[in-house]
């Protein structure tokens, strides 16, 4: 079994009762079919840092691992090195996507071991890695469909504070030297901070069975809902509620299809990936949407078009009910968000910007979202109809409606 790191603190130790207590999101691993290539897409797209590696230059034989960083987010794309590497046939199914939604907790194994005796069902038992530096536990329950949730504790140099700082992620991983996209992002940043909230597509009938599952093996709660009155048009819906940890820190919102007189668009993404549930977007966090949407699009980042239409109402919906609410109007400059084709939104909280991008592969599987948060804790509600219209103009043009 793990030990806690260095300097234990007293939530360290109250943890030990509440062995859940889930610290961050430690890494996102994707499957994907050609890891070299999507390694170089998410850091000219995105301004990732190609900042580790684990293939067979390291001694794995079994997979390269890419570990690509900004801020404090941290994806692992993992492509399989042989048939027999469970990647191998699962990406035959549902194509590259994400894998593994990993939380840094205490101690994994007894997270773990509490998960299983509420009720998950074991992805793979606790496995501890070693070497000079520390230590890196890890075991994994599965979620809907091809999904995974892994804990990970660590000690010594692999503590997560020391991860922020750019240590090395965990034994078998060696830092790329030279990458030449590394010095261009630094000088050229887009601003991610850190993972906003993770998106699951189940089927029709499903998601309060993983709404259960999330509050029975996760001790989440739920921290808003949605049904199709709310994220619908005249044509699809959606039906979605938000599961939020016990400290609020990690939001996996779940969507299930509504009947439309069109297909939803949630079961178009479960019709491409082999009609099973899946993450559908990793919404990303920006303190500032408008540099990080403008570098976005400058590297080539295709993302929604949103209806000429769309600008013509938001202002007065969005102001109308920040100042009802005592708070002041949307302070960035509204000819740019157009220009931009950013989103906003507000509640009785504040404000939000988000924009979301297209699929991310050929599959209308995953995408990411930009989002920016000025006091409001919501998603977008009000965004949903113009999103949606949006969204199915697109399935349209896919011949998917
Ligand atoms: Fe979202």
């Amino acid at each position: 079994m793990a030990t806690l790191g260095t300097g234990s603190s007293p939530s360290a130790v109250a943890s030990m009762t509440d062995p859940l207590t889930l610290i961050d999101v430690d890494h996102v691993r994707f499957f994907v079919g050609n890891a070299k290539q999507s390694a170089h897409f998410y850091a000219y797209a995105f301004g990732f840092q190609v900042d580790q590696i684990s293939d067979l230059t390291t001694g794995n034989r079994e997979s390269a691992q890419y570990l690509l960083t900004q801020g404090n987010i941290r994806l692992i794309l993992e492509t399989p090195l042989s048939a027999a590497h469970p990647a191998a046939s699962e990406m035959k199914l549902h194509g590259d996507g994400i894998k593994d939604i990993a939380f840094t907790v205490f101690d994994a194994e007894r997270a773990w071991e509490c998960a299983i005796k509420n009720g998950g069902h074991c992805a793979y038992e606790p496995r501890t890695t070693r070497d000079a530096g520390g230590t890196v536990t890890m075991a994994g329950i599965q979620t809907y469909g091809r999904v995974v949730h892994s804990f990970v504790s660590r000690t010594g140099s692999y503590d997560l504070p020391k991860i922020k700082q750019g240590s090395i992620l965990a034994p078998g991983f060696r830092k790329v030297e030279g990458y030449g996209l590394n010095a261009f992002n630094l000088k050229h940043p887009c601003g991610l901070k850190f993972v906003d909230h993770c998106v699951g597509n189940v089927e029709l009938g499903k998601m309060n069975e993983w709404v259960k599952w999330y509050e029975d093996v996760m001790g989440f709660k739920m921290f808003k809902h949605f049904d199709d009155k709310d994220i619908g048009t005249d044509f699809s819906a959606l039906m979605s509620k938000v599961m939020a940890s016990g400290n609020q820190l990690i939001k996996m919102p779940i969507n299930e299809p509504a009947e439309g007189k069109r297909k939803s668009q949630i079961q178009e993404y479960l019709d491409w990936h082999n009609l099973t549930p899946g993450i559908q977007h990793l919404a990303l966090r920006t303190d500032d949407e408008l540099t990080s949407v403008a570098e976005l699009r400058n590297r080539g980042v295709d993302f929604l078009e949103i209806p000429e239409a769309y600008y013509e109402t938001v202002w007065k919906r969005v102001n109308a009910m920040l100042t009802s609410h005592g708070h002041s109007a949307v302070k960035e400059d509204h000819e740019r968000v157009r220009d931009l084709g950013i989103l906003v939104d507000s509640d009785d909280e504040g404000y939000l910007l988000q924009l979301f991008t297209k699929p991310l592969q050929d599959r209308p599987t995953l995408f990411f979202e930009i989002i920016c948060r000025r006091g409001s804790q919501s998603f977008g509600k009000g965004n949903f109809k113009a999103l949606f219209e949006a969204l199915e103009d697109e399935q349209g043009r896919r011949g998917n409606l």
